[in-house]
Order: C-alpha cells, then sequence, then structure tokens
C-alpha cells in the first residue's frame, strides 16, 4: 500500500477507492518480514497455523498461548501491514465479556493491531461487544474452519439460494455490529460479488471470485510450502518445498562424503600458532 504503516481507515478507504486490498498469513519472524517487505496490505495470524505449521488436523487445537506466541514473533518483523490476531476457538464463543478480554490479550501480549472472529448473525453482539471496548474487529463468514465439522466439513458454502441469503445476512449483522471489514471464505464467485456489494466495508475473498474488495491466502498454500492439502481456491505461486528438501538432501550428501565444509567455510589458523599448539600438546 505505502511505507507507512497501514491502519483501519486505510482499509476501510481502499474499497471507496475502487483499490483491491491484499493479504497473507504469517507465523513467524522470517515470514512476517517478508510479507512487509513485499508490501501487502494486511498480515494474518491465522489459527490455520494448527495446520501449516503444528501439523494438527484442524484449527480447534490451538489456544490464545499459541496465538500469543506467533503474534509476537511476526509483529517484530511486520512493521508497514496491519497486523490481524485470530481469536482462537471458545477463545470468545463463551461470553462477551471473556472475548473482550481475550481480544485485549491479543493485542495486549501479542502486539497485534486488530482481531479477527469467526460468525455471523449468531456472533453480531460478541463483535459489537469487543468494538465497543475499543478493539477493531475483522468478521470470517462462509466457510468458518473452526466450526468446519458442523457445516459438514471444508466445503463450498452458500450453495443453494436460501443458504447464500444466510450468507448476505450475515455480512450486513456484521457490518451492522461494526467490523472494519471481513474475510469470505469458499463461496460461489457470483455470491461473493453480492456480498461486497451488500455491504460498505470491503469484503475479503478466499476462494469467493474475483469481484470482491480484496484477497487472502495462507502464504504456505500460496508457496508450496505446506501441500498436504491444496484446495481448489489456493494457487501456487511457487513450489518452496522441493527446493528445500533438495537443499537438505544436498547438504546430507555433502556431510557424509566429507566435502562440506570445505576451506572456505572453515576458519583458518596461523602456521606460528599451530605450530605452538602442536608443543603444547601431549605427545
Ligand atoms: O486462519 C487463517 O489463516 C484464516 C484465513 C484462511 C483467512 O482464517
Amino acid at each position: 500500500m505505502s511505507d507507512k504503516k497501514v491502519t483501519v481507515l486505510d482499509v476501510q478507504q481502499a474499497k471507496k477507492d475502487g483499490r483491491k486490498l491484499v493479504m497473507v498469513t504469517a507465523y513467524d519472524y522470517p515470514f512476517g518480514l517478508m510479507a512487509d517487505e513485499a508490501g501487502v496490505d494486511i498480515v494474518l495470524i491465522g489459527d490455520s497455523l494448527g495446520m501449516v505449521v503444528m501439523g494438527l488436523e484442524g484449527t480447534v487445537e490451538v489456544t490464545m498461548e499459541h496465538m500469543i506466541h506467533h503474534i509476537r514473533a511476526v509483529v517484530r518483523g511486520c512493521k508497514g501491514p496491519l497486523v490481524v490476531g485470530d481469536m482462537p476457538f471458545m477463545s470468545y464463543n463463551t461470553s462477551i465479556r471473556e472475548a473482550i478480554i481475550n481480544a485485549g490479550r491479543l493485542m495486549k501480549e501479542g502486539g497485534c493491531d486488530v482481531v479477527k472472529l469467526e460468525g455471523g448473525i449468531d456472533f453480531a453482539t460478541t463483535v459489537e461487544g469487543i468494538v465497543k471496548a475499543g478493539i477493531p474487529v475483522q468478521g470470517h463468514i462462509g466457510l468458518t474452519p473452526q466450526t468446519a465439522s458442523a457445516l459438514g466439513g471444508f466445503k463450498m458454502q452458500g450453495k443453494d439460494a436460501k443458504a447464500a441469503m444466510r450468507i448476505i445476512d450475515d455480512a450486513k449483522a456484521l457490518e451492522d455490529a461494526g467490523v472494519f471489514s471481513m474475510i469470505l471464505e469458499a463461496v460461489p464467485a457470483p455470491l461473493g460479488k453480492l456480498v461486497a456489494k451488500a455491504v460498505s466495508v470491503p469484503v475479503i475473498g478466499i476462494g469467493a471470485g474475483v469481484d470482491v474488495d480484496g484477497q487472502v491466502l495462507v502464504t504456505h498454500d500460496m508457496i508450496g510450502l505446506f501441500d498436504k492439502f491444496v484446495p481448489k481456491f489456493v494457487k501456487q505461486y511457487t513450489k518452496i518445498r522441493p527446493t528445500i528438501i533438495n537443499a537438505l538432501k544436498a547438504y546430507k550428501d555433502e556431510v557424509v562424503e566429507a566435502s562440506f565444509p570445505g576451506t572456505e567455510h572453515s576458519f583458518k589458523m596461523s602456521d606460528k600458532a599451530l605450530e605452538q599448539l602442536k608443543k603444547l600438546m601431549p605427545s
């Protein structure tokens, strides 16, 4: 977006200006630095870290402590983009009070700028409570991975007219509750367009077609670092995994055959010091 820190107001202005927002995930300091250097608008420390970093089956096991740990690392590298901390499952689901306390912890202990949580109409009062406490909230509707099992798995949402209307109603409820933007995941492209038209806040799509206000992808999917499961909506801009494995294999071979380290990777000692050392050593 620019050299200065991206704010919530900048994100909202982007929709008014018809400028697409660029959002990616990051989970540690090096990826925070790279996202910053690439000039993206928004960096999300998503609870997708459960799968792509921790090797879990889903996001349900991710805790507040995991999130705070990873947010702190990303924030150190990420000076320009707006940094979003994802609220993990059950950190906002039991009461508005607990939701406010946990949203506050992500900001105070993690250092993120704003928080994100999953859910539509059912979570509108929770969103309202957090926003009233002074914490900007990004919504997340359509496919909501934390409750994927209740939605029938990691499937496209809003397939028929009734289900699609529910998603539009979710978007409107979140807007009324005060979100500054929302994620829309895994819905038919025409529905993505309708949702973006229905609300005045930016709708950032992931598998929601091109006619939304911006795009987000999980970085580890997009660069082919995590390829156990590649959703239909992911474009792999590179396949970094084989490159890394080949480097590790080359290193392994060179260690085994003693061709690494060579002289260029070894420290020297003067002939004089070596002679003196040999004399000091017991024969
Ligand atoms: O956790 C995450 O990475 C997300 C993105 C899929 C938007 O919520």
